[in-house]
């Protein structure tokens, strides 16, 4: 198999190489030094060599020809080294000379290979083992069959730079994103902010994989674990911020935030609700006092046979106090028994059943076949009992229908 293979080796557009360095350097945020951990031909460096305030970039690469490459590049304002290196034979943090002890931005791409795919290829890019293994944590993260390697590159780097002020912002799959951020909150370690910037993989690698630029910053103030996620590095509108709840990871905090509550053993005993097929007849809306079915009709009927109802998006809105918005009849109380009594008990209702018949009785579920007439199924004595049928609402339901419950 290429050694291009084996390296992770697609090297970063010139162009996204820009967007990149332009977007962390219009946060606001200035750095004096920068380090290349993986350079390639050091389009990285190049982008960064024209930002005002840039002193000094180390780059790193294990291959000669891009190490010559990357050689080339020159600045009478920023002095660039570039060395050849494979970075898990050192620790970057300690082996590097840097004229000062400025904020270091760490920036690149690293290998978007999993340890498995160079199993495959007999690719020897991998850590070293007795390295790997000091590393504090890894083995719990990375002691999965499967990882990538630009996953223990992140590691290692926030390994190695934890008690430094740095900002590491590097290209990679969102997944690796995700682990990096559960890996730092399972450490508790000096994270104050973290942001991924979506691109286009397809477009710029033609891979079709989830990537973005992943910008973590430590020791920079209070610690927080939340991910700013925007839709590109360019335009950086703000899509959802990813992060934690408790120890769980959650897609969409502010939205997972609003129905949190619902999360959990719930408070309510809940039974199977009961079938009727004719949601239009059956189901009844309660507005400024009038009951209207389906197609809008209002509907008088005795409310003897009417029960409220709760959808599955109400039952977030459920608490104390709550008004049902609407009600179920229930013609029945155990499945088979007779109907036609409705004739004489409740005349209003055997007359709107009626005037509906032909839909009713067109209901196709077999189990209606040779059933009593507007039967329902599903329906038994625990349809009725309190707090069961129709949990909270018997508490707190104040209507006229109250006295149903
Ligand atoms: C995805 S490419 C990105 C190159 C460059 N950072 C860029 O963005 O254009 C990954 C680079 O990492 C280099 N690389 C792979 N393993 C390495 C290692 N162990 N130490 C240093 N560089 C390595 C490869 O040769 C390749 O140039």
């Amino acid at each position: 198999m290429s050694k291009k293979k084996t390296l992770g080796d697609f090297q970063t557009p010139v162009q996204l190489a820009r967007n990149v360095v332009t977007r962390l350097f219009a946060d606001g945020l200035q750095w004096e030094r920068i380090l290349e951990p993986t350079c390639g031909q050091g389009n990285f460096i190049r982008a960064c060599v024209e930002e005002a305030g840039v002193r000094e970039i180390i780059g790193l690469e294990i291959q000669q020809s891009y190490v010559k490459k990357s050689k080339r590049i020159h600045s009478d304002a920023v002095k660039v080294s570039i060395h050849q290196q494979d970075i898990f034979d050192i620790n970057l943090a300690e082996s590097l000379e840097w004229n000062s002890s400025s904020p270091l931005l760490v920036i690149g791409n690293p290998p978007w290979i999993t340890n498995a795919e160079l199993g495959r290829i007999n690719g020897n890019n991998l850590p070293k083992k007795s390295n790997f293994h000091r590393l504090s944590g890894l083995e719990a993260m990375t002691g999965k069959s499967n990882f990538d390697i630009a996953e223990a590159v992140w590691l290692k780097l926030i390994h190695e730079f934890v008690n430094d002020t740095v900002t590491i912002a590097l290209l990679c799959k969102t997944s690796v994103a995700r682990r990096v951020a559960q890996f730092v909150l399972q450490k508790e370690l000096p994270v104050n902010s973290m942001s991924l910037y979506r691109i286009e993989a397809r477009r710029w690698f033609n891979v079709a994989v989830d990537a973005g630029l992943f910008k973590l910053e430590l020791n920079q103030g209070e610690v927080s674990y939340d991910v700013a996620e925007y839709d590109n590095p360019v335009d950086a509108n703000h899509i959802r911020t990813f992060g934690f709840y408790g120890r769980n990871m959650v897609a969409d905090l502010d939205s997972y935030r609003q129905v949190a509550d619902l999360e959990g053993n719930s408070r309510l005993i809940w039974r199977q609700g009961v079938k009727h097929d004719a949601a239009k007849i059956m189901e009844l809306t309660y507005l400024n006092g009038i009951l209207r079915n389906g197609y809008g009709d209002h509907v008088d009927i005795e409310t003897d046979y009417l029960y409220p109802l709760l959808k599955s998006s109400d039952v977030q809105s459920v608490s104390i106090g709550y008004v049902p918005r609407k009600y179920v009849i229930a013609t029945q109380e155990r499945v088979g028994q007779q109907t036609v009594h409705l004739r004489e008990n409740a005349p209003k209702l055997w007359r709107y059943l009626s005037l509906h018949a032909d839909r009713m009785d067109s209901r196709k579920s077999s189990i209606y076949k040779n059933a009593p007439r507007f039967s329902m199924f599903g329906i038994g004595k625990y349809s009725f009992q309190p707090y069961k049928a129709c949990p909270v609402l018997c508490r707190v339901f104040s209507t006229e229908m109250e006295r149903r419950c």
